[in-house]
């Protein structure tokens, strides 16, 4: 009699811890009396590589510690730790860095668990995939010519060369000059090549020697670290000295200024390339 009523007694406690993680599962993700588990980056089947910070919300009344984890596959049957427990909640920040370099490319599921003093948890789960050996993220066509790119798309103007101007000296505190010595108009929504910019920024000479002839900087000088430390022209446009020279016949850097037709190696379809020219 008496073992028999203990095992009721302990099936009704399972019975119930089984419904407490129930109820704990349910609400993850979600803001509860509980608490908040909550991944907020890498976004939903987010294609990862090199190293993720899995970002998002920990939290919990009584809470006592979290921990990341990342399992095999979709629906994986067991996961391991990435890093250690966290004994300090987060809100809105980093939970934790994951060197995805460190496991095969595939699919992979992110396990973010938060649990309080009398262990009671909230967990919830991330879909990702690994492509660290994927080609990287589809870099555009080549680009090459200034006018590639600084064309103007919306009605304030950007991206056209006057643009730029007027942002970057905006940006250094001045006011761009709006008209060129000979007379053109470098308003931001006018569409100009490089002629009119080289009317100042030209490499200076003699005392002018390092800086621009009427500016005070060539625009070599501007566009080589603005465009190579940039990583928007590099990664998203696969920018290079390629993008914006030609070396010609004699070995000279020749400028290209208009958009140049290329094939998908950025080979040039007609020649001599229209727009190219000599550097001043
Ligand atoms: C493949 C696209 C592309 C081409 C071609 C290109 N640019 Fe740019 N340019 C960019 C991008 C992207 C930026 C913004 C860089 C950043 O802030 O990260 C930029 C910025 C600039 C700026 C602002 C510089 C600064 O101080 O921030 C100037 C000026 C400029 N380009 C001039 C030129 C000139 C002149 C040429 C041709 C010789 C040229 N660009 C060709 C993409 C291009
Ligand atoms: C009338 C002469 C003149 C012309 C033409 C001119 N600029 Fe400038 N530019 C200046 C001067 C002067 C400055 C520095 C003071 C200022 O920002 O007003 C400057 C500054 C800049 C800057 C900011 C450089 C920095 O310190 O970050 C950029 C970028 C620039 N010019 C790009 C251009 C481009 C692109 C063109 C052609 C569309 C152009 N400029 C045409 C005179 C000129
Ligand atoms: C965003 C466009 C752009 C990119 C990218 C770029 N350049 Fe330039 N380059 C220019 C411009 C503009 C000039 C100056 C033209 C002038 O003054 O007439 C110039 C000038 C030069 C000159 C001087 C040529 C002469 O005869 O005076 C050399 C050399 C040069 N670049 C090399 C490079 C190399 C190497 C790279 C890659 C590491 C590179 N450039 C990337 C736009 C670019």
């Amino acid at each position: 009699m008496v073992a028999r009523s203990r095992l009721l007694l302990m099936v009704a406690v399972g019975a119930a811890l089984l419904v407490a993680l129930a109820v704990g599962v349910m609400s993850a993700g979600a803001a509860s009396p509980q608490g908040t588990a909550l991944i907020s980056a890498p976004a939903v089947s987010a294609q990862l590589r090199g190293s993720v910070t899995v970002q998002g919300t920990a939290t919990a009344v009584n809470f006592q510690f979290y921990k990341v984890e990342v399992g095999v596959g979709a629906s994986p049957t067991s996961f391991s730790l990435i890093g250690d427990l966290r004994k300090s909640e987060v809100t809105s920040g980093t939970l934790v860095t994951w060197d995805t370099t460190k496991v095969p490319d595939g699919a992979y599921t992110l396990r973010l668990t938060v649990v309080d003093n009398t262990g009671n948890y909230l967990d919830v789960l991330r879909a990702v995939t690994v492509g660290n050996n994927a080609p990287a993220p589809a870099a555009e066509a080549p680009r090459r010519g200034c006018l590639a790119c600084h064309v103007k798309v919306s009605a304030d103007g950007r991206y056209t060369l006057a643009f730029e101007a007027k942002v970057r000296a905006a940006a250094a505190g001045a006011v761009h000059p709006t008209t060129s010595p000979s007379g053109v108009s470098l308003q931001p929504t006018d569409q100009t090549g490089i002629a009119p910019c080289l009317e100042c920024h030209a490499p200076g000479q003699g005392a002018r020697e390092g800086k621009g002839n009427i500016a005070p900087i060539s625009l070599r000088d501007i566009v080589h670290p603005a465009h190579m430390f940039s990583e928007t022209f590099k990664e998203h446009y696969g920018g290079n000295c390629f993008t914006c020279h030609n070396v010609n016949g004699q070995g000279g850097w020749d400028v290209l200024q208009d958009k140049v037709d290329v094939n998908e190696k950025g080979v040039p379809r007609t020649l001599p390339i229209p727009g190219a020219r000599p550097a001043l």
